[in-house]
């Protein structure tokens, strides 16, 4: 059977800064070895009887599935909560519900739109609390990132990353993971959709004492040069569709397309987090090419999050 350090038990994962750099390496080593054990048919049911219980505020299709999947994998069981049930902060209190469910499940999935709320949740939840995604962050889509790259390159220390696009919850996340890893990254963005981010400043100096460096650019050009990894995101994240006109006129120049990504290094990839708008963000071409590497990325979804699982739910 797989051995599962367990100085994790009982964490929650609110935003990639409640891991260390060393827990972020002990969740991806994890997921590597799960990875490997679903490919060979090992068996690695490692939550039997496990609960998981999803609150969804906000479309999904890989998180909902990949916790579904992953968590049936472990040998535990999955209950979706859906937003009329739930009701969190109208129906109910998210201090209530946190309180409630810790007596039902053993662990707490959730995508909504305030941070606050996660935060919450996690406050008074005495079971781990996970954060599914929200306006400002996106925690597990950042584990799956981390754990592609380094599958590709053997490593993250040094890797150059550029962003393009929408200074998001996405990027926020990737910023922060690859600062903990000592990794190059940058993001270009149009004016005025920087990433915003209280602590930028700290977040560079995690990345210097790593040897890396978190900077930020309004030319996509210049950023892609010479990078090993290109990533983009939708434009108009969930909830600003009514922006969504607004934000292709300011996003002109910042689509990946064929030109963007052969400034890029010569062993460079291309990743989204998915969904993906074809010809606004990403050129069909290039999601479908032999440089990107979306679909192991989101597969990847899938083993990252049955790591961390198997780590905090005790
Ligand atoms: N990348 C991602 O989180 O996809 P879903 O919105 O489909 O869950
Ligand atoms: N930035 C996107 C990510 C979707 C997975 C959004 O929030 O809609």
């Amino acid at each position: 059977m797989i051995e599962v350090p367990h100085h994790l038990a009982g964490r929650h994962l609110t935003r990639i800064n409640d891991f260390s750099s060393e827990e972020l390496r002990d969740t991806l080593d994890l997921a590597d070895r799960l990875k490997a054990a679903q490919k060979a048919g090992e068996p690695h049911e490692l939550l039997p009887g496990k609960v998981l219980g999803m609150i969804f505020h906000k479309p999904s299709m890989r998180t909902r599935v990949s916790f579904e999947t992953g968590m049936a994998q472990l040998g535990g069981h999955t209950i979706n909560l859906r937003e009329e049930e739930i009701g969190l902060g109208e129906r109910e209190t998210a201090r209530d519900i946190a309180t409630v469910l810790s007596r039902y499940v053993d662990a707490i999935l959730v995508r909504t739109f305030a941070q606050e709320h996660v935060d919450e949740l996690a406050e008074y939840a005495s079971v781990p609390v996970i954060n599914g995604l929200t306006d400002q962050t996106h925690p597990c889509q950042a584990l799956a990132d981390l754990m592609t790259i380094r599958e590709r390159f053997g490593t993250l220390s040094g890797i150059r990353l550029a962003y393009v696009g929408d200074g998001n919850n996405v990027c926020r996340s990737l910023m922060r993971g690859a600062s903990k890893f000592g990794m190059r990254f940058i993001a270009a963005t149009p004016e005025g959709y920087e990433p915003r981010h209280r602590s930028i400043d700290e977040t560079r100096q995690v990345a210097i004492q790593r040897g890396g460096t978190v900077e930020l650019t309004n030319d996509p050009l210049a950023a892609v040069e010479g990078a090993q990894v290109v990533y983009t995101d939708t434009w108009t994240s969930m909830g600003q569709e009514a922006e969504h006109d607004r934000r292709l006129r300011d996003f002109a120049g910042f689509g990946v397309d064929d030109d963007l990504v052969a400034r890029a290094g010569d062993d460079a990839i291309v990743m989204h987090c998915l969904p993906a708008h074809h010809g606004e963000e990403i050129e069909e071409d290039i999601l479908y090419g032999p440089r990107s590497a979306v679909w192991d990325q989101a597969e990847n979804r899938l083993h990252a999050q049955k790591a961390l699982l198997a780590l905090v739910v005790q």
